[in-house]
């Protein structure tokens, strides 16, 4: 079938692939561990849940504005003043059908053909496609383990070029968990500054940080507004990943832009979802704390086991829920000698079908030589993974 060279362009996101041949598997009946999915296994907050069931009661089920229903515009304004010292108007917000929609409006309205977009890499797969999309140039630049995967600011200063337009960075990181510090995220802010770039800062994950790090955002320094897009999502703060609700704060006219497409395309998020976002902005937080509290015990157990696999690294991810360990030893030519797999891709596809562990190759996300596993699965689960695991690099079920 003939379509566009613009739809030709991207492809289908790999994690959702993985998740998909994971599920099939599943409904076979056979038994996977699986750190596939990137959404926590929690379930939606009650009170959350019920002021949607109100909303349908009430009747709230019918088109609202384009960009949000005001309550929650102002109710996002207060949370992010409150939580990440902000300070936007409801003017300068716009709800959108998730992060994801977000970051594609946001792009959208800002990139154009011709023009560069900087992404360290690992990144999250979705940004190189949505900027391709838009008919923008991904360029990445490197972040390293030892630094924690937090990308430099000298090192985006020297990719920068009279094509480039924005800067996207997500801290903490998925897959890597890598957080930029605030005075290294300021000293970007800088660069972007000094050369009238964008600065698009993905907070999904900023509630989701371990000691000594905590929630930030580069919103809160002075004069930053003008040169920053930020994306907020209610999927992983507060376990509402399929209510599908997302926003963006920048300025006014991006706000207006993005609105306009919206107008277009997807009009105004769910009603029924947006009142139940307007309660997790409102309402009590005390879910998060014992959310990130599991998350820590389960980040302690999973890392501790990956790293006591022979030829198997992890850093300690300083936020999110992903452990991102470095198998490249156990690949060809790795210092293992156990050439389990010419690349994460197939170690992957390998470990599905022997091991029958489903995870993400770091391929996917620009990393070769990694996996990305995400821990937001139950201690039980992830301690049969980790068997697993250590069964399959030991060799016993790869070379059988
Ligand atoms: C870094 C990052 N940004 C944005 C999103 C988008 O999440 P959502 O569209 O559910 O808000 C995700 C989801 O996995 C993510 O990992």
């Amino acid at each position: 079938m003939q379509l566009t060279e613009r739809i030709n362009r991207i492809q289908i996101s790999p994690t959702a692939a993985v998740i998909a041949e994971a599920e099939k598997l599943k409904a076979k009946g056979v038994d996977i561990a699986d750190f596939g999915p990137g959404e926590p296994d929690f379930p939606t907050p009650e009170h959350i849940k019920k002021a949607a069931i109100r909303a349908i009661e009430q009747n709230f089920t019918k088109y609202t504005a384009t960009g949000g229903i005001m309550p929650l515009r102002e109710a996002i304004c207060a949370w992010h003043k409150r939580e990440l010292k902000s300070n936007y108007e409801p003017k300068e917000c716009v709800v959108n059908v998730g992060g994801k929609h977000s970051i594609f409006n946001a792009v959208s309205v800002l990139v154009q053909q011709g023009d560069q977009v900087i992404i360290p890499a690992p990144y999250w797969v979705s940004y190189p496609d949505i900027v391709k999309y838009a008919g923008g140039t991904p360029i990445h630049v490197e972040t390293r383990p030892e630094d924690g995967f937090s990308v430099k600011a000298n090192v985006i200063e020297k990719a920068i070029g009279p094509k480039t337009r924005m800067v996207i960075l997500s801290s903490p990181n998925n897959p890597t968990g890598g957080v930029v510090p605030p005075d290294e995220y300021e000293r970007i802010l800088a660069v972007c500054k000094k050369h009238k770039v964008w600065l698009m800062s993905d907070e999904c994950y900023s509630h989701f940080t371990y000691h000594p790090h905590k929630p930030y955002s580069i919103a809160s320094v002075a004069d930053s507004k003008e040169h920053v897009v930020i994306i907020g999502s209610m999927s992983k703060t507060f376990a509402m990943t399929g209510w599908r609700i997302g926003y963006t704060l920048a300025p006014e006219a991006l706000v207006q832009a993005t609105v306009k497409l919206q107008s277009q395309s997807t009009s105004n998020p769910t009603s029924i979802a947006q009142y139940a976002a307007l309660e997790a902005m409102r309402g009590s937080m005390d879910s998060v704390p014992v959310m990130l509290a599991e998350y820590a015990r389960r980040r302690r157990r999973i890392v501790d086991g990956l790293r006591a696999i022979p030829g198997v690294t992890c850093e300690d991810p300083g936020g999110a829920f992903y452990a991102f360990p470095n198998v490249a030893a156990h690949l060809a030519n790795g210092t293992a000698g156990s050439a389990l797999a010419k690349n994460t891709t197939e170690l992957a596809k390998l470990l599905l079908d022997k091991a029958r562990v489903a995870l993400v190759p770091g391929d996917a996300f620009g990393a070769p030589g990694y996996l990305r596993l995400s821990y937001a699965t139950s201690i039980e689960r992830i301690e049969e993974g980790l068997r697993r695991l250590e069964r399959f690099f030991s060799r016993a079920e790869a070379a059988a």
